[in-house]
Order: C-alpha cells, then sequence, then structure tokens
C-alpha cells in the first residue's frame, strides 16, 4: 500500500519505518528540516533499539523516503497522523495545535477514496470534530482513528506485532472499506491472529486515555502500599508478588519505586482529567488527580530519603545513577530521575549522574547537574549513591567494586531493584522505597 506518515517524532518515525519494514510504499512528512535530515541519512533522532536496523533496511529497499513537502502526501492512500500532544503550559489539557495543523495541511493533499487515520493520543472527541472538517473539505476521504500503543524501548516490535488492533471508523459502507484498509496496511499481524476491535470514533478514543490510565493506576496504587509498607517496616516487594500471583491482579505494572513518567503516562491522565472536566464527568476520574499525587510524592520522598540519610544535603556528594524516565530510553520527558537530580543540586547538594544513553540529553536540560559519562565517576567520593533508572548496567553492580570508590557506603534504591542483602553484607545502609 501506499502510506504517508505526518509527524516524523517518536510514534510517526516508528510507524513509518515498520510500515515499510512491513512491504508498504512509505513517505514519512515533518516540518522540522533537522529531523527529516537525520531520518533520511538513517539515524533516528532518538534512541530507540532495534531502529536503526529498520530504518536503514527500509530506506536501501528504496520503500521509505522522508520529506518537508506535504505534498508528497497526494501520491499516497492511507495517511497516519502521528504527532505529539503534549500537555500545554497553563493547564492540564492537551495541547492540540499540532494535530490541527497536521490536518489542515494534509487534508490539502488527499483525493476521493483516501483514508486518513489518526494515531495521536487525543481527548474523547477530536475524532468526529476531524471528521466534520475532512467532510467539508474533500468529502470523498474517510478519517479513522486507530490508537497506537507502543512503549518506548520496544516501540519496533509493539508496531509490527501489537497486543490488539482497534479501529474507529464511521457507521456505514465508508467504515467497512476502512476497516478493511486498516486490515491490509497490518495485514501480517491480522494473519497472525492479533485481536482487532472495531468501534466508534469514541470507544477508539477512549480505549487508549483509559489504557494509560489503568496503567498509572496500577503503579501508584503500589507506590501507595509502599507508603504505608515504608511506617509499618513491611516490604512492598513481597507484597507486590504475593498480589501479583491473583491472576485477576497480575503481577506486571506492580513495581514500587519513583513512579511512572515520560512523555505518555503523567501528560495523559492530566489530560483525560480535564476533558472530563469539560465533559461535566470531572468526578469520574478524580481519583487520576490522585494517582498523579502519589507518583509525585514518590520523587519528594527520594530527595527527604537522602537528606535523612545525609543529615543535610547542602554541601553532600550524591551520586545519581540513572536519568531517563526508564531504561533502555534516552527520553527524560518528565523523568523522575532528572527531577530528583535537579531537586537535589538546587538544595545544595553536588550531584553527579550518568546514564547510559540520556546523558547528552540531561546535559542540554540541566545544567546544574554534572552529568558524567561514566558510573565510576558519578559515585567516586560519593556520601550516597542513588539508584533511580534501573539500567541493568547498574542493577548489576558489584556492591563491593562500587563500595571501594564511594566515600560512605550509603544506597538509595529509587526502583527497589538492587539484593538489599548483597549490600548490606559488603556494608552498605541500604534503603528502598516500601521495603
Ligand atoms: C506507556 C504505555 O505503556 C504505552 O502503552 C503507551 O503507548 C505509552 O505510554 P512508555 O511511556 O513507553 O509507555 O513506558 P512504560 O513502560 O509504560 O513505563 C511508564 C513509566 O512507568 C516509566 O517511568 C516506568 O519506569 C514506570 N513504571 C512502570 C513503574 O514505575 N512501575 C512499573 O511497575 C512499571
Amino acid at each position: 500500500m501506499r502510506i504517508s506518515v505526518i509527524g516524523c517524532g517518536y510514534l510517526g518515525a516508528v510507524h513509518a519505518a515498520s510500515m515499510a519494514h512491513l512491504g508498504h510504499e512509505v513517505v514519512g512528512i515533518d516540518i522540522d528540516e533537522a529531523k527529516i535530515a537525520s531520518l533520511s541519512a538513517g539515524r533516528p533522532p532518538f534512541f530507540e533499539p532495534g531502529l536503526p536496523e529498520v530504518l536503514e533496511s527500509a530506506t536501501a529497499t528504496g520503500r521509505l523516503r522522508f520529506t518537508t513537502d506535504f505534498s508528497a502526501a497526494a501520491d499516497a492512500d492511507v495517511h497516519f497522523v502521528a504527532v505529539g500532544t503534549p500537555q500545554v503550559a497553563d493547564g492540564d489539557a492537551a495541547d492540540m495545535r499540532f494535530v490541527d495543523a497536521a490536518f489542515g495541511a494534509l487534508v490539502e493533499h488527499v483525493k476521493q477514496g483516501d483514508l486518513i487515520v489518526g494515531k495521536s493520543t487525543v481527548p474523547v472527541g477530536t475524532a468526529a470534530r476531524l471528521a466534520a472538517l475532512i467532510a467539508e473539505r474533500q468529502p470523498g476521504a474517510t478519517l479513522a482513528w486507530n490508537p497506537e500503543f507502543l512503549r518506548e524501548g520496544f516501540a519496533v516490535k509493539d508496531t509490527i506485532s501489537p497486543d490488539r488492533l482497534v479501529y474507529g471508523v464511521p457507521e456505514g459502507e465508508a467504515g467497512e472499506r476502512a476497516a478493511r484498509l486498516l486490515d491490509e496496511v497490518y495485514a501480517s499481524a491480522v494473519a497472525a491472529g492479533t485481536p482487532v476491535i472495531v468501534t466508534d470514533y469514541a470507544t477508539a478514543e477512549l480505549v487508549k486515555v483509559s489504557a494509560n490510565a489503568f496503567l498509572a493506576t496500577k503503579i501508584s496504587f503500589i507506590n501507595a502500599m509502599a507508603e504505608i509498607a515504608e511506617v509499618t517496616g513491611a516490604d512492598v516487594t513481597k507484597l507486590a508478588d504475593a498480589i501479583g500471583h491473583d491472576a485477576r491482579i497480575g503481577r506486571r505494572f506492580l513495581n514500587a519505586g519513583v513512579g511512572f513518567g515520560g512523555g505518555c503516562l503523567p501528560k495523559d491522565i492530566r489530560a483525560f482529567s480535564a476533558r472530563a472536566r469539560e465533559l461535566g464527568r470531572g468526578e469520574s476520574v478524580r481519583f487520576l488527580e490522585e494517582v498523579d499525587s502519589i507518583n509525585l510524592r514518590r520523587r519528594t520522598r527520594v530527595v527527604e530519603l537522602v537528606r535523612e540519610a545525609a543529615g543535610g544535603l547542602a554541601g553532600v556528594r550524591v551520586g545519581v545513577l540513572g536519568l531517563a524516565f526508564k531504561p533502555h530510553s534516552d527520553d527524560i520527558r518528565d523523568s523522575p530521575a532528572l527531577e530528583i537530580a535537579m531537586r537535589l543540586a538546587e538544595a545544595g547538594a553536588i550531584v553527579r549522574a550518568t546514564d547510559p544513553e540520556a546523558a547528552e540529553n540531561a546535559r542540554r536540560r540541566a545544567p546544574q547537574v554534572d552529568v558524567v559519562d561514566s558510573t565510576e565517576e558519578a559515585v567516586r567520593d560519593a556520601d550516597v549513591v542513588v539508584l533511580i533508572t534501573e539500567w541493568p548496567e547498574f542493577t548489576g553492580l558489584d556492591p563491593e567494586e562500587v563500595g571501594r570508590l564511594v566515600a560512605h557506603r550509603t544506597v538509595i534504591d529509587g526502583r527497589n531493584a538492587l539484593d538489599p542483602a548483597a549490600w548490606r553484607v559488603a556494608g552498605w545502609s541500604y534503603r528502598g522505597l516500601g521495603r
């Protein structure tokens, strides 16, 4: 099929490369010239395992190209819109400017029979609004909403072999045709038996935000239990193992620690709350405000633990392990690790932080933090070591070896990812979160 992908950020670049990998003829379009130049040269502008290989092989076949010229969309029949919906600067809502601009530009180039597919995470009601715009400007084209559930670090795999496919389509013949076209786009996943849910626009939009709201709630639930465990001497990790054995609960997304960050969960739950308030149903998801507060409290707790451990923060040397919002990513958007490092530095601590992939991004964003290139440099002469992003490089550290580098053997395990017994045997004072 001939596909255009509007927006070549995280979602769009992965989608474009993956679609070409599946055999489609793809053009990726973005207004950011630097991004397009980088992708055209086969270099993703961010770290994502497996993406460089897929990008390179798809480009080599001639099936994938990138451009800043929107008119290139005219050569395609199916158009994916994958631009970002960040949080607005002055509130909780999603900033719809990029979506609106992308649709406005794209609609000039679509023809009779084309399918426009929204992938961005949007407030419920957006697809209906955009469908009306398309009906006015190009009545022969159809809109479908096909939310994306990819996780950073597994983005290519999640795109090529998703857990499920959700198609939000209009009623009637146009909707049936849209679903058939999407089945062709995702033919390999459909043939492999991937569940396909065909529904209306509003349900498709809500599936995405409710999935993220559920995941965020699960994490904040276990972090709330960690807060109770902290004052009772209970171990939240054992608790999660025990409740996780109940198949109705499940063990995944029950890791207590510094909580969730990244470019999706935090802003998506806030945008969902804002949208529910607009719809007069704020009370239905008021618990998400609590989910957000529990999550943000965990970051404060780590700063407090460092203060307690060192008897203050001014002049204390802190070695911070991890800056990305999660391992296998260079993404520092709403990263608990970066925020904690910045808050420690602002309180007068001498912070040296490191991350296998996010160091460069962190350096640009947080000049007050001394970002170094190795674990050794980060922990040398430290009074307190804080593990915040559970990269295997950090969780696999030998407590004895690290112990020889530091001034004091005090470790705060922000992800409950270390073996407390092994670190204590090596003479460390160990503090986890709710453990
Ligand atoms: C998330 C959703 O998983 C994905 O389906 C959606 O499309 C986009 O948002 P992502 O942001 O890539 O994906 O990361 P995810 O793996 O979900 O982790 C989110 C955050 O939660 C990370 O900061 C992670 O460290 C944290 N987390 C995750 C926990 O604190 N505990 C857990 O048990 C799991």
